[in-house]
């Protein structure tokens, strides 16, 4: 390991009314192996312990009447101040489907961050406007669709932004090519397909410029299959 990377595990904290969701999928696989390296650590902390009274109340009515409970300004605001107790310096993301859509140039932008990452997840009909407005640095949303909660989506933010930290992906060299990835004119392409033994498998063969070991020639077919495979399915991404 380099020196450079002794002093560094990227700090996360969740904020959450389910604690119980949380390592969850991050405490398995690549994840489970980078943290056991310290490369990131997690912190949960459960916003119904900054509840007061004897109902622990975290959530109220909304105003202007309509469906839901919306999660208390007080509350949440005092959760947030007690993570960044710890990450002063970390943005504080509120995860919901109305917020920015989550991008692999934003998880590679919030791996570089040393401070690290403040995680709010939201539950019910959504969080009071005012705490967002003055405790939030950002919305993130992973997708055009409504999820019960955040703490699902927060899960996904992690994992994209620690595989960006160096040394989580065993040969860096993983990293240098996927989906997403900019090409050399600045291009970004979704990956290419990947084979493995046998060679045939129930009739249908390896490509074979892949078996003919010309570098040159199976980096060029690379390029088209992932050409081909964007015009195809993501026509969106193409300059
Ligand atoms: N919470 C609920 N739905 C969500 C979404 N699509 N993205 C982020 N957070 C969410």
């Amino acid at each position: 390991m380099h020196l450079s990377q002794l002093d560094m595990s990227y700090p996360i904290t969740i904020l959450t009314l389910f604690p119980e969701m949380f390592p969850g999928t991050l405490a398995h696989s690549i994840m489970k192996k980078a943290a056991e390296k310290e490369l990131w650590n997690l912190t949960v902390i459960n916003i119904r312990d900054f509840a007061e009274g004897n109902y622990k109340r975290v959530d109220d009515t909304p105003y202007g009447g309509g469906a839901g409970m919306v999660m208390k300004a007080d509350v949440v605001a005092k959760a947030i101040r007690a993570a960044k107790k710890n990450q002063p310096n970390a943005p504080v993301i509120f995860m919901t489907p109305s917020g920015t859509p989550f991008k692999q140039a934003k998880a590679v932008e919030l791996s570089k961050n040393k401070a690290g990452v403040i995680l709010l997840c939201g539950h019910y009909e959504g969080i009071d406007e005012r705490v967002l407005e003055t405790e939030v640095d950002m919305e993130i949303s992973i997708g055009d669709y409504v999820l019960s909660g955040g703490e699902i989506a927060a899960q996904v933010v992690v994992d994209a932004i620690i595989r960006n930290i160096q040394g989580v992906l065993g040969n860096d060299n993983t990293l240098s090519e996927e989906s997403f990835d900019e090409d050399e004119n600045g291009q970004k392409l979704l990956e290419y397909p990947h084979y493995t033994r046998p060679e045939t498998w129930e009739g249908l063969e390896v490509p074979e410029v892949l078996r003919s070991g010309h570098h040159d020639n199976i980096k060029k077919w690379r390029k088209q299959k992932s050409l081909e495979k964007t015009k195809k399915v993501r026509p969106d991404i193409l300059e």
